[in-house]
């Protein structure tokens, strides 16, 4: 089986961070989104990916490379503009040739990884392996009907008015018969080619489409609090280890991990945290659930529940939570009023003590 992973498209729901980078980019639990779906991949024993890049192709390829840091051989297909999920399809049939592959949005986080639909696609081979989970509002989304067997009936992309509350998850499972389903369809009403029209076209020319339940940790991390989200929830699962320097004035609880070549003095960590490598903190309080980039400094600085980007300073602030901080900001005492920080790669940003 191979993949195609994608990672073009706009993410103007991220700005500004995707001002500076693509929205796949951003780092949940100090780890690019797109390296998670690379890991999610991987871990069902594919080696073969192509990445349908857009305009932000040079910062992906400078995160993935050749992909074999990741165990990965990895090819890079250019999009020229997001002309919809189905379109991917068409520009990596090539690549794809006649295998089975697995198609991961790689904005979409996926906490427990793929492996049992993985497994049961391997076994049964059906024309497209669909993940539902049930949502709230579906709108927003892919929305399926489905049997009692999960086998599927019908698919709608972001219905006014949904028949199930069944969303369909951005991984799916395809044999090559996708290939002449997407030859079939048309662009839709937003002038996209629609993933969710080939697989119905599919489900109408009476090919077998079956779908899992997905019961693990979803998102599709479209906002700031999508990300806080799914920080929080893969913080919770990090391997706890030390491997900076904490000196004997701080103190350490919970699941932490302090990277290579971190220091940390006269400070108070609370797990789940990451502390980047690089990284310095002094006479401060961190965490629960905060992920620190590389080589930020944090001095007499108080943070919370919260993504810090690489090169960040901090500096006297304290009472920070569910903050956004982009690269290379800084932050520090000041007039302003305030404590939330939604703010961007290079942003200057002052407080109050
Ligand atoms: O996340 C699940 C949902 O993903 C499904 O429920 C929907 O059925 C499916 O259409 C999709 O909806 P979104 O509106 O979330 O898709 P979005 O435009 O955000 O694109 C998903 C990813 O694919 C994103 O990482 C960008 C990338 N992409 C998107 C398009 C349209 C491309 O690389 N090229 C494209 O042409």
């Amino acid at each position: 089986m191979k993949a195609l992973i994608l990672s073009g498209g706009m993410g103007t729901r991220l700005r500004p961070f995707t001002y500076s980078m693509p929205k796949q980019l951003v780092p949940v639990a100090n780890k690019p989104i797109l390296v998670h779906c690379l890991e999610n991949v991987r871990a069902i024993g594919v080696e073969e990916v192509a990445v349908v890049v857009g305009d932000r192709a040079d910062e992906v390829r400078a995160v993935v490379g050749d992909g074999s840091a990741f165990g990965l051989d990895v090819t890079y297909l250019q999009q020229e503009a997001p002309l919809g999920l189905a379109h991917c399809v068409s520009i990596a049939e090539e690549f794809l040739g006649d295998e089975d592959f697995v198609m991961y949005l790689g904005d979409n986080i996926l906490a427990e990884g793929i492996a049992e639909s993985a497994r049961a696609f391997r076994d049964e081979r059906s024309a497209a392996r669909l993940l539902l989970t049930k949502v709230a509002d579906p709108r927003a989304y892919g929305v399926a009907e489905t049997d009692a067997t999960g086998r599927v009936h019908a698919l709608v992309e972001k219905p006014e008015r949904p028949r199930s509350d069944l969303a369909v998850i951005g991984v799916y499972f395809f044999t090559a018969a996708v290939h002449d389903a997407v030859r079939a369809i048309e662009p839709s009403a937003r002038g996209e080619l629609e993933i969710t029209d080939a697989i119905q076209y599919l489900v109408e020319r009476g090919d077998r489409v079956v779908a899992d339940e997905y019961t693990g940790y979803w998102k599709d991390t479209g906002s700031p609090d999508d990300l806080l989200d799914c920080n929080r929830v893969l913080l919770g699962r990090l391997h706890p280890g030390v491997h900076g320097e904490v000196d004997a004035a701080s103190t350490v609880e919970g699941t932490v991990v302090v990277e290579a070549g971190a220091v940390v003095e006269r400070s108070r960590l609370v797990g789940p945290l990451v502390v980047g490598a690089g990284s310095v903190v002094r006479g401060s309080e961190l965490g629960p659930y905060t992920a620190l980039g590389r080589d930020c400094v944090l001095e007499d600085a108080g943070i919370r529940d919260s993504i810090v980007l690489d090169g960040v300073s901090i500096q006297g602030v304290r009472g920070l939570s569910g903050s956004l901080i982009g690269r290379s900001a800084a932050v520090r005492t000041g007039e302003a009023a305030g404590r939330r920080l939604i703010i961007g790669d290079h942003t200057q940003a002052e407080v109050a003590a």
